[in-house]
C-alpha cells in the first residue's frame, strides 16, 4: 500500500520512528510528513532514513509535481501519528497551511489519526467536539491509550504503541461476522481408469482467496476442495477443508455443507461429463480400448444448490470464458446466471494474462436482472475482496 504517515509536534513522534519501520518492514510503500513542530521533536534525517524517501514539510517545495495535493490524491492510507490537539483541531476546520493538511484534504482515501496529548486537553470540550466532527467525516480514531504521560501525570492521551496503531489500521473489517459460507474450488477429475481422468487446468486459487478472505472477514467457513495443490490451500488457512475428487464427490459434500449455511459460492470448475464406464484395470495399448471414451452427463451442482436452496441463502456461480468480446461475453453470463438460478454470477476472462494457473484475475460480476454489478482485476485476493464487498451489498 501507498501510505502517509503524517507526524505532528508531540513528543510521541518517537514512537512514530518504529512505526514507519514496520509499515517499510511490512513491504509497504510509506512517505512520511512531518509539521516543522515535528522535526522539533524527530528530525529530518531521522524520517527518511526510516522511510528510504525524501522528506520535506513545506508546499513550496517539488511544486513542479503538485506534491501538496499528490502525495494524498496517491495514498491508499494517511495515518496521523502523533495527532496533537492542534492538529485536531485544525483537521476539523480543514486548515490547509502546510503539506499536513493540503494532503489531508486532497486525499480520498481511508484517514486514521493517533490522538497523543494531555489528559486535560484531550478531554476538553473543544477537542472532544472535534473529535466527534472528524468521526462523522469517516476518520478512525485510533486510541488514546490510558496511562503515563510525560508529564508524570496520568490518564488518558496516550498515543497508542506502534505495533497497536498498526493493528488497528491495517485490520481488515470483520463485515462477515458470524456468516456461514460453504466454497467449493478446483476442479474435478473423472476417472477413466485407476490412473487416468478427465480433468480441467482449475487450480483453485480464487476459491482459495475467496476462503481466506471470508476467515479474515470473520465468516465461518467450509472449503469443499476438488484436487487443490497443498501450497494453493495453504492460502485458506482458517477454513474446514473437505477434499473431494469427482462432481458425484463434490455434490454431496456440497449439499451436506449446503444446508446450514448462508452464503454458497461455486467456484470449482465442475466437469459436465464423466466416462459412463470407468475401467477398474489400467487400460493398455493392447486393449486398444483407450480411442473412444463413452460419457454420461453430471448433474448440474449449482442449479440443484439454488432450486433447493433455505431462505435467505445467497448463491453464487462463476463461469469463465473465452470469448474476448465484452458483448458476447456479458449476453452469455446472462444467460448462464438465469439458467443456473444464481443471484450472482461472476465471470472471468481466461486468456494468456488471466484465469486459470494465473496470479492474477479480471473479473465482471452479473446481478439480478443481468445487471453488471461490479468489477474487480488484480490479484486473486483482491478480485476476492471485491466479490465480498459487492455480495454482501446485494445481501443488504
Ligand atoms: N457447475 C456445476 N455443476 C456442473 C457444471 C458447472 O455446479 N456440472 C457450476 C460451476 O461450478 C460454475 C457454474 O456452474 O459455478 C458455471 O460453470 P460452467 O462450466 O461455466 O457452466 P456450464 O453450465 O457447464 O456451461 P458451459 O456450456 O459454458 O460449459
Amino acid at each position: 500500500m501507498n501510505i502517509v504517515v503524517a507526524v505532528t509536534g508531540g513528543i510521541a513522534a518517537y514512537k512514530t520512528v518504529h512505526l514507519v519501520r514496520l509499515l517499510v518492514k511490512g513491504g509497504h510503500d510509506v512517505t512520511v510528513v512531518p509539521t516543522e513542530d515535528a522535526l522539533r521533536f524527530v528530525g529530518l534525517p531521522t524520517w527518511e532514513a526510516i522511510s528510504r524517501k525524501p522528506v520535506t514539510t513545506g508546499v513550496h517545495e517539488d511544486v513542479a509535481r503538485v506534491r501538496h495535493v499528490a502525495l494524498g490524491q496517491a495514498a491508499d492510507l494517511v495515518i496521523v501519528a502523533p495527532a496533537t490537539a492542534n492538529t485536531i483541531a485544525k483537521m476539523a476546520a480543514g486548515l490547509a497551511d502546510d503539506l499536513l493538511g493540503t494532503t489531508l484534504l486532497a486525499t480520498t482515501a481511508p484517514v486514521a489519526i493517533a490522538p497523543a496529548m494531555h489528559t486535560e486537553m484531550w478531554r476538553h470540550p473543544a477537542t472532544q467536539a472535534n473529535i466527534a466532527t472528524l468521526r462523522s467525516r469517516g476518520i478512525r480514531i485510533v486510541g488514546p491509550g490510558d496511562g503515563e504521560l510525560t508529564g508524570g501525570d496520568s490518564g488518558p492521551g496516550r498515543m497508542l504503541e506502534p505495533e497497536e496503531i498498526l493493528d488497528a489500521v491495517l485490520a481488515p473489517a470483520r463485515d462477515l461476522t458470524g456468516v456461514r459460507v460453504v466454497i467449493s474450488a478446483g476442479g474435478t477429475r473423472e476417472p477413466i481408469d485407476p490412473v487416468r481422468f478427465l480433468g480441467n487446468r482449475s487450480s483453485g486459487r480464487q476459491g482459495a482467496a475467496l476462503a481466506a478472505e471470508a476467515v479474515a472477514r470473520g465468516a465461518e467457513v467450509v472449503l469443499v476442495a476438488a484436487n487443490i495443490a497443498p501450497d494453493v490451500l495453504a492460502a485458506a488457512h482458517g477454513a474446514t477443508v473437505r477434499p473431494v475428487g469427482t462432481a458425484g464427490e463434490l455434490s454431496i459434500a456440497m449439499k451436506d455443507a449446503a444446508a446450514s449455511a448462508d452464503v454458497v459460492i461455486m467456484a470449482a470448475a465442475v466437469a459436465d461429463y464423466r466416462p459412463a464406464h470407468p475401467a477398474e484395470h489400467k487400460l493398455t495399448k493392447e486393449d486398444a480400448l483407450l480411442t473412444r471414451i463413452d460419457l454420461v452427463e453430471n448433474e448440474d451442482v449449482v442449479a440443484a444448490l439454488a432450486a433447493s436452496r433455505p431462505a435467505g441463502q445467497t448463491v453464487v456461480a462463476f463461469a469463465a470464458e473465452t470469448l474476448t468480446d465484452p458483448d458476447e461475453r456479458r449476453a452469455r453470463a446472462r444467460r448462464k446466471r438465469e439458467r443456473k438460478g444464481a443471484d450472482l454470477l461472476v465471470v472471468n476472462l481466461a486468456d494468456a494474462e488471466h484465469g486459470f494457473e494465473k496470479a492474477e484475475n479480471a473479473v465482471e460480476i452479473i446481478g439480478e436482472g443481468g445487471a453488471v454489478v461490479g468489477e474487480a482485476s488484480g490479484t486473486k485476493r483482491e478480485v476476492a475482496a471485491a466479490i465480498w464487498d459487492r455480495l454482501l451489498a446485494a445481501r443488504a
